[in-house]
């Protein structure tokens, strides 16, 4: 009994998957009962319906110092920055991680799913220098730009051609660029954005012109895309630390 179950999915999985790649309906609404029966699943189905056209990356996952290398880079090539500013900060531990290093600075945490957006704010609430607030709330310059694993979509589906130009279809470049841009301008001049696990290459964005990659500064560690949603090859790398001219 146990092996038939076992042999009916793997016999499912395939269907499901190629199902998934191609967004098809049935699969949609599986997928979104998941999500309704938990309070996070449900707020990000909320998200994906009211925000469709600004929303990146849709799952929440975070953990405490998740990128050391990069805070550290940050720290050393900005160590008295003021403003910080984390792009989809999630529930907030990544404010926690650059409070680790940097110890005077404000830091806004932005983030669009309001669940994660108030788990945010009640964990760092006894910090006065830290707030959390939705993206269309941001103001003001910043000498610091995090967006972590934020610019992107699911990247479970990037084996080949055909998986990839499935996710370009959900997260094409045109919604990354806009996102760069917006980025790019809430960065003072000689400010830094950082980024990790984007789906395209900050350097083909309509603002690299204003942007300086930092030589040294980690590889992107992932499959890319190019602006036209073909898999970039492993040699052409991008950078993760841009210096605004
Ligand atoms: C995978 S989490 C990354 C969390 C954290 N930066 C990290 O790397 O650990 C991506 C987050 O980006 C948020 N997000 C997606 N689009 C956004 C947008 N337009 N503005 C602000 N946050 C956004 C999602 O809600 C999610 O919480």
């Amino acid at each position: 009994m146990q092996l038939g179950t076992m042999n009916l999915r793997a016999r499912l999985s395939p269907i499901i998957k190629a199902a998934r790649l191609r967004r098809a309906l049935w699969v949609r609404a599986i997928d979104a009962a998941g999500l309704l029966r938990m309070a996070e699943g449900r707020a990000r189905l909320w998200t994906r319906l009211v925000y469709r056209r600004e929303l990146h990356q849709t799952a929440p996952y975070t953990w405490l110092n998740r990128y050391p290398a990069l805070f550290d880079l940050a720290a050393e090539l900005e160590p008295d920055a003021r403003r910080i500013l984390s792009f989809g900060c999630s529930t907030g531990e990544e404010l926690v991680s650059l409070r680790g290093r940097f110890a005077h600075a404000e830091i806004v945490g932005a983030e669009i799913n309001p669940r994660s957006r108030a788990i945010a704010q009640h964990r760092v609430a006894a910090d006065a220098q830290t707030r959390v607030i939705p993206p269309e709330s941001i103001t003001g310059s910043f000498d610091l730009v995090f967006a972590l694993s934020v610019l992107q979509r699911d990247p479970r589906g990037l084996k080949n051609e055909m998986e990839a130009k499935h996710l370009a279809a959900r997260y094409p470049f045109a919604r990354f660029d806009a996102g760069v841009r917006g980025l790019v301008a809430c960065l003072r001049p000689g400010g830094f954005l950082i980024v990790a696990n984007t789906l395209y290459r900050v350097e083909d964005s309509s603002v690299a012109v204003e942007l300086e990659p930092i030589v040294g500064s980690p590889g992107m560690n992932r499959v890319q895309l190019t602006p036209r949603g073909r898999r970039l090859a492993a040699a052409a790398a991008a950078r993760t630390v841009f210096r605004r001219i």
